[in-house]
């Protein structure tokens, strides 16, 4: 696949099919990823993959978590959207009206969100990505370079991705369930897996046009 395609359709995935996913292609994803640029090659990040058991254990957890009305606390800190640049606020209030719209109604839009993201996506899969505590930023920036090749590389293979806050919600669960040392901090989970073919993996986000963010000078 060329990499323009696996970047064009790559798009968040936010419901699977049961169909495991090889241990051999995760690695294989995973080593071609690690081709990722990083700040003086530190390449500071880890991946913990978190399937059968140990990711149902995980959801299991979280949804308990959900049930006392606990919202988590993840590592890399949540901003209110009030406090966001207008331009942002604008783009993630366009997003929200798109796939409201994308359904038939605002409350299969909201049923059908809600329980995607209370399952953790019915992935078979998460790939957890921490760097260590005792890390400049530009190690979360190198960390995103990574991510987004995992998810261009899980393209390629035919597979889907989401990226998501919400399934690094509650770190010191992670830490747990995972073996994860205390000096590692979680910046993403990725749900990795088939797509299954449903409206909530339709629809395809915008972007802003080119010439709205784009300066020659
Ligand atoms: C750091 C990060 C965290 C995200 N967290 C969530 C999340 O918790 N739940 C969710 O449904 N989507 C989450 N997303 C997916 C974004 O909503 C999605 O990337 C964006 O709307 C653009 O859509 P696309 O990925 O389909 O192109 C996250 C994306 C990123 C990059």
């Amino acid at each position: 696949m060329k990499v323009q395609d696996a970047i064009n359709q790559r798009h968040s995935i936010r419901q699977f099919t049961d169909k495991p996913v090889e241990k051999k292609m995760i690695t294989k994803i995973i080593e071609l990823a690690q081709r990722a640029p990083s700040w003086v090659n530190s390449q500071p990040w880890q991946v913990y993959c978190a399937m059968g058991n140990t990711l149902q254990k995980i959801k299991n957890t979280y949804h308990q978590q959900d049930l006392a009305g606990k919202t988590g606390n993840s590592d890399l800190p949540v901003m209110s959207r009030e406090k966001w640049a207008p331009q942002a606020q604008a783009n993630m209030s366009q997003w929200r009206h798109g796939i409201v719209h994308h359904f038939a109604n605002f409350d299969e839009a909201h049923e059908k969100m809600t329980n995607a993201s209370n399952t953790l996506y019915d992935s078979s899969v998460i790939l957890y990505i921490t760097i260590p505590k005792a890390s400049p930023d530009w190690s979360i920036f190198d960390a995103g370079l990574f991510a987004e090749n995992i998810m261009l590389a899980a393209t390629a293979e035919g597979l889907g991705t989401i990226p998501t806050y919400n399934s690094v919600r509650f770190p010191a669960l992670l830490h747990q369930i995972l073996a994860v040392p205390e000096d590692e901090r979680f910046i993403v989970g990725i749900s990795l897996g088939y797509p299954a073919d449903t409206t909530i993996n339709s629809y395809h986000s915008e972007r802003r046009p080119v010439n709205e963010i784009l300066h020659f000078n």
